[in-house]
């Protein structure tokens, strides 16, 4: 007895370092990861100022973007992760004020943070969705930027970021978009403008930037990778999922938040934006969703 009882005392105390060095290798690992700079793509960027510019921008942040979501309706900043296991994960203060990170970005940076997920020093942002906006074209994200440099100032100090364990683990298993900025190509070359009808090319424009973060890039719906299990499942977007529904209905969705058979949308699918998108902008999506390969649920 007394042997066995040594026997599992050695092996727990084996099974105990064995996890304490996993833990501080990855500790040592993410940690590396989360310091580490990508090379800073060095093109040049200039956004416009004319106030057409900046009406149009609030239009795309609030509608398309959907930033407020994340950095706080007043812009200065929010919690968006605050969780022992996954962290605390904070989106910045983008005004001028105390605590705002504006007056470290000219355009070109501004253009780097939103499309490539980089900070100005290079840093790899987290979980800011620039694998979406990368498909931004050069206009849409000028006149952004146009209007984000007109935010009134809101002084609010950003709290420091705290990457938790379990979000380390699950990075490590590839099972977290820790940094965006890894699924963005970084290429030189601009995106060119769709032009703004209700075509179905101009519905994949703004669903690429508007609706894949949550939908999946297939549109098959499902659990968003990374968060936490009570966040609901954003439903499937292909003919499989809108069976029910019509032009009519589906602008009544995103304008009221009610399904074709009057029941409510979770909360969670953002109505409060989608509901300031312009008819040509809604049925381009209704056009560009209909074409698309039926799926099943949780394909993403
Ligand atoms: C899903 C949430 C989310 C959305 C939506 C989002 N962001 Fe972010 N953004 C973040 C987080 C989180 C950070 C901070 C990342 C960090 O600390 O590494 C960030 C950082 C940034 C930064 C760099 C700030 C700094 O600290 O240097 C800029 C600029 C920015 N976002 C602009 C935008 C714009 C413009 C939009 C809309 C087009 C947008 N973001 C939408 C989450 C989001
Ligand atoms: C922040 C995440 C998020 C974004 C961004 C988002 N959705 Fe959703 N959406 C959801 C969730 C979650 C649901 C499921 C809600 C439910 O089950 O009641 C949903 C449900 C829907 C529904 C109702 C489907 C049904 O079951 O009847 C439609 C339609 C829809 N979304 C369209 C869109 C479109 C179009 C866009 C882009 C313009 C978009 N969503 C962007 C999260 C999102």
């Amino acid at each position: 007895m007394r042997r066995i009882l040594k026997y599992l005392a050695i092996t727990a105390g084996a099974l105990v370092a064995l996890l304490a060095v996993g833990v501080a290798g990855l500790y040592a690992w993410s940690g590396a990861e989360l310091a580490r700079k990508a090379p800073i793509p060095r093109h040049a960027f200039t956004a416009p100022a004319d106030s057409a510019a900046v009406a149009r921008g609030e239009h795309l942040v609030r509608a398309i973007g959907k930033c407020g979501d994340c950095h706080g309706a007043d812009f200065g900043g929010d919690t968006l992760i605050n969780d022992p296991a996954m962290g605390f994960i904070y989106a910045s203060n983008l005004t001028r004020g105390a605590g705002g990170i504006a007056a470290s970005y000219d355009d070109a940076g501004w253009e780097r943070a939103i499309r490539h997920g980089l900070a100005h020093d290079g840093r790899r942002l987290l979980v800011m969705p620039s694998n979406e906006y990368q498909f931004l074209s050069d206009e849409d994200v000028g006149q952004i930027i146009a209007y984000l440099k007109t935010l009134p100032r809101v002084d609010r100090d950003r709290p420091p970021t705290a990457v938790g364990p379990l979000a380390r683990a699950l990075y490590a298993a590839g099972a977290f978009p820790m940094f965006p900025a890894k699924f963005v190509v970084h290429a030189e070359d601009r995106v060119a403008p769709v032009p703004p009808d209700s075509t179905e090319a101009y519905g994949k424009y703004l669903g690429d930037v508007g609706c894949t973060g949550c939908h999946g890039a297939g549109y098959g719906g499902g659990a968003i990778p990374g968060g936490p299990p009570d966040w609901p499942k954003p439903a499937n977007l292909t003919p499989t999922g809108l069976g029910q529904y019509t032009q009519e209905t589906f602008i009544r969705a995103l304008r009221e938040g009610v399904k074709p058979d009057g029941s409510k949308i979770d909360p969670f699918m953002p109505v409060g934006a989608t509901r300031l998108m312009t008819d040509v902008e809604i049925v381009a999506v209704y056009k560009y969703l209909r074409t698309l390969p039926a799926k099943p649920f949780g394909s993403r």
